[in-house]
């Protein structure tokens, strides 16, 4: 357990990043200045991008979705699949003659892409457009980073191949929804022979209660009345502080928040899914009826490859629990198919699997091959032809199987929290079931932030769809 102390960025560094933030505010002091971010990958790095956002508007920029009008443009990158990485490499190289016209321009990339030397060596060499790039774990330098770019006119690449800390007390811009993500804890420590994570988020550090309640009130006195807890593993919150409270605790803390009706949470590793968690999931009324527990593989051989410590008989036995003392839960889950050396017998028991929980819904992946990880040498014993197959087919099943249990919603009241109004249908409104299922319905906005009962008319794969009661 590494020292508390050497885990919190000292306070005096973030007062000085703040100073810096002054400072490159009154040199925009002379017009108005807007920033562009982009987000890719997981809640996360949304999280951090609103921290970014809150430093950029403290540097005295406006946020502003167009790249034309934008004089500062960020891209947090993810490195968990390949082909969220060959994106941002697209986006950024259409960028050039963006920069060409406007040379003041900074363009940055930041997030998990760049804690990996591999690819901060090729933005170096061959996006020489780009005037900043820093990891992750530099994230809070990053007034320092923007102020060096823009004062002394040169590129600014920050490296750095040291374990992650947590920075509190930045600035952060939240958009005003009525559910927000607040993290809990960062990093992970399981190494899952697949998974860059834990090479770009470094090991588990967990925030304190204190500063994680302090942000739930805060976000209730705003009006937020839903919080979702982030963390690699939220299962191991704590286990690294002194003063031991576990996530269970945790919850029941958070749910003493005046004004903070629901909480949910992501994501839990199968092994340290404890009793104690289900009986507060099912115990504690802000606690949603939601689980997200990825299985990954539905084959023991491949599991026990993938490093994931369970087998599926154990993992199948959690889920029977669960679903014994939360009947009504919703259940989904992340798959990877094709991970090396599965074979088609290995894959079928993945679909097992599926019709066995039938979850609500799952989040599938074909693997992609990640530099640095274990997996990274291991052979394939199928083509990419045969997992592209199997993953068609499962998501075949699967879709089946969503639409099935959509339709056990059909003419039921739920109680909705309103989040917004629909993307697909302007004159709809959307919100969710306690238990996180999509519900549009027609509304008036002021319905907006708060709960509606709403009886369902119609299910999807996807979404249901209903009336106001
Ligand atoms: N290839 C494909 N999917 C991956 N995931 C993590 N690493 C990889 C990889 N190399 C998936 C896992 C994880 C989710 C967030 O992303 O299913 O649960
Ligand atoms: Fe990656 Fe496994 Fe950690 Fe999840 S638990 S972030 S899949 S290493």
């Amino acid at each position: 357990m590494s020292k508390r102390e050497d885990v919190i960025i000292k306070s005096e560094e973030i007062e000085n990043q703040k100073r810096i933030m002054l400072l490159v505010n009154n040199i925009n002091s002379d017009g108005e200045k807007y920033a562009f971010v982009e987000t890719y990958g997981c809640a996360q790095n949304v999280n951090d991008s609103e921290h970014l956002l809150g430093m950029l508007e403290k540097m005295g920029y406006k946020k502003t979705d167009d790249k034309k009008r934008a004089d500062v443009i960020i891209y947090n990158t993810c490195a968990v699949r390949e082909n969220a990485e060959l994106k941002v490499f697209g986006n950024i190289g259409a960028l050039k003659a963006l920069k060409r016209d406007k040379p003041n321009l900074i363009i940055g990339v930041c997030g998990c892409m760049m804690q990996q030397e591999h690819i901060v060596e090729q933005i170096k060499k061959r996006y020489k457009h780009v005037d900043i790039v820093f990891g992750t774990h530099s994230l809070y330098r990053f007034p320092e980073i923007l102020y060096n770019a823009i004062t002394k006119n040169e590129r600014v690449i920050v490296f750095k191949n040291e374990d992650g800390k947590i920075a509190e007390d930045l600035p952060i811009h939240r958009d005003g929804a009525v559910s927000e993500g607040v993290s809990v804890m960062y990093g992970c420590n399981n190494f899952c022979t697949y998974c860059i994570v834990p090479y770009v988020r470094g090991r588990e550090r967990s925030r304190k209660k204190e500063d994680i309640i302090k942000e739930a009130k805060d976000l209730a006195k705003r009006g937020v009345k839903e919080i979702m807890l982030l963390g690699q593993n939220v299962n191991s919150y704590g286990k690294d502080i002194d003063a031991y409270i576990d996530f269970p605790d945790l919850l029941n803390e958070v749910s003493k928040v005046e004004g903070i009706e629901r909480i949910r949470f992501m994501t839990s590793h199968p092994k340290d899914l404890s009793d104690k968690l289900i009986d507060t999931i099912a115990q504690n009324k802000k606690v949603c009826k939601q689980l997200h527990l990825p299985i990954q593989c539905g084959s023991n051989k491949i599991l026990k490859i993938m490093n994931r410590k369970y087998t599926k008989e154990e993992y199948l036995e959690k889920i029977r629990k669960v679903k014994e003392k939360i009947p009504n839960i919703t259940l989904t889950t992340d798959i990877i198919v094709g991970f090396p050396g599965e074979d088609n017998a290995d894959f079928e028991q993945t679909m097992e699997v599926l019709k066995t929980v039938r979850y609500d819904s799952v989040f599938s992946f074909i693997y992609s091959k990640r530099r640095g990880t274990p997996a990274e040498k291991m052979e394939d014993v199928i083509t990419a032809e045969e997992k592209k197959a199997n993953f068609d087919r499962m998501i075949e099943l699967q879709n089946i199987i969503s639409a099935e249990k959509n339709a056990e919603y059909y003419g039921k009241n739920y109680e909705i929290l309103v989040e917004g109004v629909s993307k697909t249908n302007p004159d709809f409104l959307t919100g969710r079931t306690d238990g996180g299922k999509i519900v549009n319905f027609a509304g008036e906005k002021d319905l907006i932030g708060k709960f509606a009962e709403v009886k369902i008319t119609k299910s999807h794969t996807w979404s249901l769809t209903g009336e106001l009661v």
